[in-house]
Parts: structure tokens; sequence; C-alpha cells
């Protein structure tokens, strides 16, 4: 069977559960392929960390080994550089890429998809937006067709988090969010997260998706939830309401009948009977309104090693796959016998 080499960048919380699937399910994967993935090296800062799952020989601080060679580049170490150069070095070196950042696409968005046109490769992100939510592919290929009026909801599970856990628990803010950081839900700088920074690069990204013009954070009218008080909770409580870090972007008509796109990130209040007030811990949910397809919810796990990790292995066994089929049939995996999982008889 063929071969195709797998580099990751980064071995925390999401990379350490992608190397973990790679070598636990490196057979099943083989199969769904048609080649086998084979993790040739993970890119970190401290190699004498203990990293449960990631074998230590596997482990290193030379970027330009690790991505030298590699069929498929997977980033996940974050920030802007040098992720954004491994990433250019790695498409242009004919690799595809997968990558869960999202602040490096909301600022260099345009930069990174012509990169990957120019030398004939993908680079697909889905576990940038909303974790293990497929968010991105019906943004941009399943609804590519209609036209999307609106996007809205709760992108950000780390401040869900905390204002659940103020709301419902009557934790304070500083707790909450030690919490959230150990359950690796929060960004390195979990900053990002408070002020509605990483929420403002996911709308970026929705919105150049939604409406197909580049956003980009300096668009994103910003506000986080540190000015949001356990009193402020309570007197929305006391009145039916629930605050949520709302991520909402639309299409705006203009009186001279041309369009513009608004994209903004606010702490907002919910009526409780709407469901977006009973999306709990770190879980997200989007709402997208189209002409055709009309009213749409997606809703899952926002944050957190696994749950992302399922993210960035769909896009990975589907650059995979691309390779592999080398433009010819199906990317998505067709159905057929395998001899391993049958139909129960009826
Ligand atoms: P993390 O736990 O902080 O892991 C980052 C990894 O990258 C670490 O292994 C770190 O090495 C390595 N790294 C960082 N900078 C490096 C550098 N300059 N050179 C070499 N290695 C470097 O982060 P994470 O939570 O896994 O997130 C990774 C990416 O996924 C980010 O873009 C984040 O926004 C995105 N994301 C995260 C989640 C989530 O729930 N955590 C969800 C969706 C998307 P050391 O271990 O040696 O420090
Ligand atoms: N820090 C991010 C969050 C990770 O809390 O939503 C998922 O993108």
């Amino acid at each position: 069977m063929e071969k195709l080499t797998v580099a990751l960048l980064g071995g925390g919380v999401v990379g350490a559960e992608v190397a973990r699937t790679l070598l636990t399910r490196s057979d099943a994967l083989a199969a769904r392929v048609g080649a086998r993935l084979e993790l040739t090296g993970v890119l970190v800062r401290d190699t004498t960390k203990e990293r449960d799952g990631i074998p230590r020989e596997l482990v290193t601080t030379d970027a330009e080994a690790v991505v030298a060679g590699a069929d498929i580049v997977v980033e996940l170490m974050g920030g802007i550089e040098p992720a954004r150069t491994h990433i250019l070095d790695a498409l242009a070196s004919g690799a595809s890429v997968v990558t869960a950042n999202k602040a490096l696409l909301a600022q260099h968005f345009p930069e990174l998809i012509t990169a990957a046109e120019d030398a004939g490769v993908r680079i697909e992100y889905e576990a940038a937006v909303a974790g293990a939510i497929p968010i991105v592919r019906p943004l941009s290929v399943s609804l590519a067709g209609d036209r999307i009026e609106r996007v809205m909801g709760i992108v950000n599970g780390t401040t869900n988090y905390i204002l659940d856990q103020m709301s419902k628990e009557g934790w304070d803010f500083d707790a909450a969010l030690a919490t959230a950081q150990e359950l690796g839900y929060a960004e390195a700088d979990p900053t990002a997260d408070v002020e509605g920074l990483d929420a403002a690069a996911k709308a970026a990204i929705i919105a150049s998706l939604a409406f197909q013009v580049p956003v980009a954070m300096d668009d994103v009218h910003v506000e986080g939830i540190s000015s949001v008080s356990a009193d402020m909770i309570e007197t929305a409580a006391a009145q039916g309401f629930t605050i949520k870090l709302l991520a909402i972007c639309e299409r705006i008509d203009n009186a001279d009948g041309t369009e513009s796109v608004s994209a903004r990130v606010y702490p907002a209040l919910i009526r409780d009977d709407h469901p977006l007030a009973s999306v709990s811990g770190a879980f997200n949910a989007v709402f997208v309104e189209a002409e055709n397809a009309g009213s749409l919810m997606f809703y899952g796990q926002g944050a957190g090693g696994a749950p992302t990790s399922s993210a960035v292995m769909g896009d990975l066994v589907s650059v995979a796959r691309r390779r592999v089929l080398g433009g010819r049939g199906q990317i998505a995996q067709q159905v057929r016998e395998s001899g391993d999982i049958l139909p129960v008889a009826r």
C-alpha cells in the first residue's frame, strides 16, 4: 500500500490527540484513505516535556527537518510566526496543509489560499472554527450555490464555559477561566478568548467564506466578556435573559443599492427560551440563514483536544485521499464492501 508522510507542527492539547489518533487508528485510517499515514515528526519547543501518546523519538525542535519531505503538514502550534512561514514553506514544497490556526487565517487568509493554489495543493482548516462542528465545509461547499444572508452563534468555548459556570454554579471569573485552561479549551494566551479576539478571528473566517469577500480581524467589531460581572449575569437572569458572547456576520443592503458585510462580536442578552441560551459549557452553536436552504443550526463541542482533533483528522483524511486519487474519483469515501464490517442480517 502507498505511504503518505505526515509532519505535525505542535504537540500540545490538540497536536497530542492528533498524534494519538494517527498512531492508534492507523489501520482504519489506511483503509479509509487508501494509503498508510506515517507520522514522521512532531515539532515542539521543549523536547523534555512528558507527552502522553507521542513517542519521544518523534519529538523535535528542528522545524526544517520535520517539514522537509512531508506529504502532509498539520500545523497545530498556533500564533502567527513561525506558523505562517512553516505553512508557506510546506505549501511551496508541494505538501498539503491542515491547520486549526484561526488567528493566522484571520490575518493571512488570501496569502495562504493563493500559496496553496499556486502550488496546486490543498490547505484545509475545518478545526479553525467551532472545534468539532463541521461549519467551514458547509459554508464553503455545501451552501456554495445558495445565498447566505446571516451567520450567528456562539463560537468560543472558553467564554461560554466561563459565563455558564458564573451563572449556574456561582463561580468567580478567575476560577472559571483557570478550569477552562486546565480542560484545554483556552488559547495559549487566554486574553484572546476573554477579550473576544478568538471569536473575532472565527467571525472573520466565517464572513469571508459566507460572503466570499476577504474579511480580516480588523474589520470585526469586538467586545469581550471581561466587563461582564456576576451582578450583570444575576440581573439578566432575574429578567429571563442569559448573557452569551455572540458572533454575528451578516449581509447589509445599503440605501444606494450596494451591499456590505458586517461582522461583530459582543456579549449579548439572549432570552432564556432561545436555543442559544441553553448552549452550555464549551459547546458552540452556529445558525446560518440562507435564501434557499432557510435556517440551519450547527451544534457541538467547540473546544478541547479530542473534539478539535476530530475536525483536524477529517481534513487530514480529505487531503490524503485527494493525494491518493490525484484528481480522479470522489474524495468522500465511496461506500463499498470492505469485509470488515457487515450489515446485520435481517
Ligand atoms: P497548545 O496546547 O499551546 O500547543 C501548542 C504546541 O505547539 C505545543 O506543543 C508547543 O510546544 C508547540 N509550539 C508552539 N510554538 C512553537 C514554536 N515556536 N516552535 C515549536 N513548537 C511550538 O495549543 P493547542 O490548544 O493545541 O492549539 C493549537 C492550535 O489549535 C492553535 O492554533 C489553536 O488556536 C487551535 N485550536 C485549539 C483548540 C483547543 O480547544 N485547544 C480548538 C480549535 C483550534 P511545547 O509543547 O514544547 O510548548
Ligand atoms: N480557545 C478556543 C475556544 C478553542 O475556547 O473556543 C477553540 O477554537
